[in-house]
């Protein structure tokens, strides 16, 4: 984290509800341009819904009770529907924690991208087609990708195709919950270094929620751990790693399977 740059959105104290039940507790984190923030967490700690606040797309049972999300000097939740439509998708993007409901499996996979970019920008049509080829060789994948739907590819294909629909709008910050963890190591190796190419790239600000600390240190720059519903400790990967203040988040470091070594300890890196 470089104190010296501007901070591009700003969780504070952040407290949701779901039905009386705190499920989101007094949460405070910074995004940086061109930096990856992990949330790492236990299943139920609350990373979800943190994700999804900062689109103000928590389910209809959740309250906000305290708190405000700043983003280019507004609270999100004092912006109108129509604001809040012209941020979604174009300044801020997510990639849903289920891969296959945040693609349309009766829509191939160029219209959905085409769609997604359509939402906030016009294109001409021979405009549209080049700019379609363009994401998805960023994403490395073949323009034959355009014309085949979401059951046609690999889980590797699938959310290479999300991310050239998620960044098509040139977001200012990427929200990724879970990306790569229905694929196996080697695709989620090559999808962990595509999302860090294309932030160095475009000083994107990548949120990257996950339950796995082995992803944390290879892709993060900051951390927050959450538990209950609450960060428990935060700070940069190496001090959150190598300086852990809370037991919490020893016991998930100590998940970190090692190869050739039947105990588990924090890999080198
Ligand atoms: N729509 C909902 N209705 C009721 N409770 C909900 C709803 N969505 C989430 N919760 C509750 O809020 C808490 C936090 O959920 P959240 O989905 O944010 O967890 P998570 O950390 O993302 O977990 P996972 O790692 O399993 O995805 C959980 O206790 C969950 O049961
Ligand atoms: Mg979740």
């Amino acid at each position: 984290m470089n104190p010296m740059q501007d901070k591009i959105l700003e969780v504070k104290n952040l407290t949701l509800t779901v039905r009386n039940k705190t499920v989101v507790r007094d949460v405070s984190f910074e995004l940086f341009p061109g930096q990856i923030t992990a949330l790492v967490g236990e299943s139920g700690s609350g990373k979800t819904l943190t994700g999804l606040s900062l689109l103000r797309l928590f389910p209809n049972e959740a309250i906000c009770k305290n708190g405000c999300i700043m983003f280019a000097n507004r609270n999100i939740f004092d912006l109108s529907s129509e604001e809040m439509r012209k941020i979604r998708g174009n300044r801020i993007s997510m990639v849903f924690q289920e891969p296959f409901t945040a693609m349309n499996p009766v829509m191939c996979v160029g219209r959905q991208i085409s769609e997604t970019i359509e939402a906030h920008q016009k294109y001409l049509r021979k405009d549209m087609l080049k700019r379609l080829v363009e994401l998805v060789e960023l994403v490395c994948l073949s323009r034959d990708v355009l014309s085949k739907y979401p059951h046609e590819l690999s889980g590797g294909m699938r959310q290479r195709a999300l991310l050239a629909m998620m960044i098509a709008c040139n977001p200012e910050i990427l929200i990724l919950d879970e990306p790569t963890t229905a694929l196996d190591v080697s695709v989620q190796k090559e999808i962990l270094e595509l999302i860090d190419t294309i932030r160095k790239q475009r000083n994107l600000s990548v949120l990257f929620i996950t339950h796995d600390f082995s992803v944390v240190n290879m892709i993060a720059d900051s951390v927050c751990v959450m538990k209950n519903g609450k960060i428990v400790e935060k700070g940069t990967k190496k001090s959150v790693l190598y300086n852990s203040q809370h037991e919490y988040t020893r016991n998930l470091i100590a998940c970190i399977p090692r190869l050739g070594d039947t105990r588990r300890r924090l890999p080198v890196g």
